[in-house]
């Protein structure tokens, strides 16, 4: 079976990154890392890219003088790997509508909390200050509001009495680092379909 080519965008540390490099390692994964861009030089995420032999490169955002121009520089990058699918790992771009109208329902994300609440930045602190008892993270399609979209799959994570923001994020990205290449497996299989601003597994 031809494996879906993968592009992934981030801008540090590159955690999901990995995971997604591990699993696409396994011999019957169905999707394969074709290449990884940065909008930050020297990302730590690019060294794993390297470490792992997978074309990456740094297209800075600071080079252009549009979002848009941006983009078109990062399309290009992706096509000239003929990417089908874009996946966010920690990439802290907004997207324009453009971009997202380019790759039509063919970029995803993951995001450390349930959304679609605590969208944004903060999210463990701000989990705690709410005095939620669980949190959890998604994948999820991308739409060019920040952290909306389809979701494909959630992770519920409980919140401890005694949890720091630090701890808390800990025990969320142990969870990330499971749905992300899970989430990509499905759509690579063919089992994701997007209506509306639904996304239905296996038609459900
Ligand atoms: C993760 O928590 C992810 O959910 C969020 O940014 C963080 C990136 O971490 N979007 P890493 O670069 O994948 O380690």
């Amino acid at each position: 079976m031809a494996r879906l080519r993968v592009g992934v965008l981030i801008s540090g540390r590159g955690s999901n990154l990995q995971a997604l490099i591990d699993a696409a390692a396994e011999p019957d994964y169905p999707a394969e890392i074709m290449l990884v861009i940065s909008n930050v030089p020297d990302a730590p995420g690019l060294a794993r890219a390297a470490a792992a032999g997978i074309r990456h490169e740094t297209i800075d955002h600071r080079d252009f003088d549009s979002r848009e121009a941006f983009e078109a520089e990062i399309t290009k990058a992706l096509e000239a790997e003929t990417v089908n699918l874009v996946c966010h790992a920690g990439f802290m771009r907004i997207v324009t509508d453009g971009f997202l109208a380019h790759w039509s329902n063919r970029v995803i994300n993951i995001h450390p909390s349930l959304l679609p609440a605590f969208k944004g930045l903060h999210v463990h602190q701000r989990v705690l200050d709410a005095g939620e008892k669980a949190t959890g993270c998604t994948v999820h399609f991308v739409r060019s509001e920040m952290d909306t979209g389809p979701i494909v799959i959630q992770a519920q994570v409980p919140v401890r009495p005694d949890d720091d923001a630090e701890a808390l994020a800990a025990r969320v990205l142990e969870q990330e680092h499971l749905i992300y290449p899970r989430a990509l497996r499905l759509i690579a299989e063919g089992r994701v379909t997007v209506e509306g601003e639904r996304a239905l597994i296996d038609g459900q």
